[in-house]
């Protein structure tokens, strides 16, 4: 059992009815439909699928920026936020201390506190003194994303969403950057919801692993299990995608998914993954698989998971 739950979701869905669908009541976008996780203090969960997948919604719900259609979520404590495109969540006209003492402010924390937490917060994310005088395009792509992270860890939350913190980045800070997203986490204790469409980033930064497709989490568990045990086709399928971490998955069979995600209409039953999984019977295309238990730590929505040959 995992202690110090600090983020329950709990049977979430979010379904987004267009104009033209308000007529047609059955066409809507279900973006996420009933998903459950749970995040505990100082752990890192990773979401990962591609794009479209839900992963952008479920964070804002987690946020509470959206208001899920049913399901509820309990937090324990504050959440921040990081998102793809640092330059994007910083006013380009006001300097970066600027942008770091607005929400303190509006926390109602003084000019002189404010200070305090400043600078001690920007010497926490590495990020030079000299630099909160300078205007957002004065900065690189990383540093900026480190003013988002400051900004994120000023106010002490204990869980951070990081939506796609380092796809926007040269190649070269990538790494640097989940490197000290790291150290960051052990030093304070931090939990991450971490989301990428990126595998190999997702397992190296997480404990434990959630692969979503259609709004729906496909296969979920410890990061070993779901990456060197993985029971769901999808997850076969995203696997193919990346090059092997360890020797001993070099001789993983490549399974390559060709076309788009399907529509994500009300009306669709099913297995959200049955159009393009090479294992679909009849019963995939007409009855929505349930979510099976296949050890401790680790879940599938698959009528055929662990018996597959991979
Ligand atoms: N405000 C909205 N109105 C209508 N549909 C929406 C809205 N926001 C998202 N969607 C739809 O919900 C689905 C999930 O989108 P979402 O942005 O959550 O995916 P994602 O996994 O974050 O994708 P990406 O990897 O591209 O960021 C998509 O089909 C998207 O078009
Ligand atoms: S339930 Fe069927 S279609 Fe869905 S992933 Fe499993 S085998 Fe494939
Ligand atoms: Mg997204």
């Amino acid at each position: 059992m995992r202690d110090n739950i600090l983020l329950t979701v709990d049977h979430v869905s979010k379904f987004f009815y267009t104009e033209r669908s308000l007529r047609k009541s059955n066409q809507y976008v279900r973006a996420v439909d009933d998903v459950s996780l749970t995040i505990a203090q100082g752990e890192t969960l990773g979401l990962v699928g591609e794009s479209g997948s839900g992963k952008t919604t479920l964070a804002r719900i987690i946020l509470g920026l959206l208001e899920p259609t049913s399901g509820s979520i309990s937090l324990d404590g504050t959440v921040g936020a990081v998102f793809q495109d640092p330059a994007s969540s910083l006013n380009p006209r006001t300097t970066i201390y600027r942008s770091l003492e607005r929400p303190l402010e509006l926390h109602g924390i003084k000019k002189k506190d404010a200070r305090d937490i400043i600078l001690e917060t920007a010497e926490r994310v590495n990020l030079g003194k000299e630099l909160l005088d300078r205007f957002p395009h004065e900065l690189s792509g990383g540093q900026q994303q480190r003013v988002s992270i400051a900004r994120a860890i000023m106010l002490k939350p204990k869980l951070l969403v990081l939506d796609e913190p380092t796809s926007a980045l040269d190649v070269s800070v990538q790494a640097q950057t989940l490197n000290e997203l790291l150290d960051l986490q052990e030093r304070f204790g931090l939990a991450y919801l971490f989301i990428s469409h990126n595998l190999a980033v997702v397992r190296y930064m997480s404990d434990r692993i959630s692969v979503m497709y259609g709004g729906k989490i496909m296969e979920q568990g410890d990061a070993a299990s779901v990456y060197s045990g993985y029971k769901h086709p999808y997850t076969l399928s995203l696997l193919s995608s990346v090059p092997p971490l360890h020797p001993r998955d070099r001789d993983r069979k490549k399974y390559i998914l060709s076309g788009d995600m399907p529509s994500l209409s009300g009306d669709q039953k099913g297995c959200r993954f049955a159009s393009r999984c090479k294992f679909a019977d009849e019963k995939c295309f007409n009855e929505e698989p349930p979510v099976m238990s296949l050890g401790e730590d680790h879940t599938a929505a698959c009528f055929h998971a662990g018996n597959l040959e991979f």
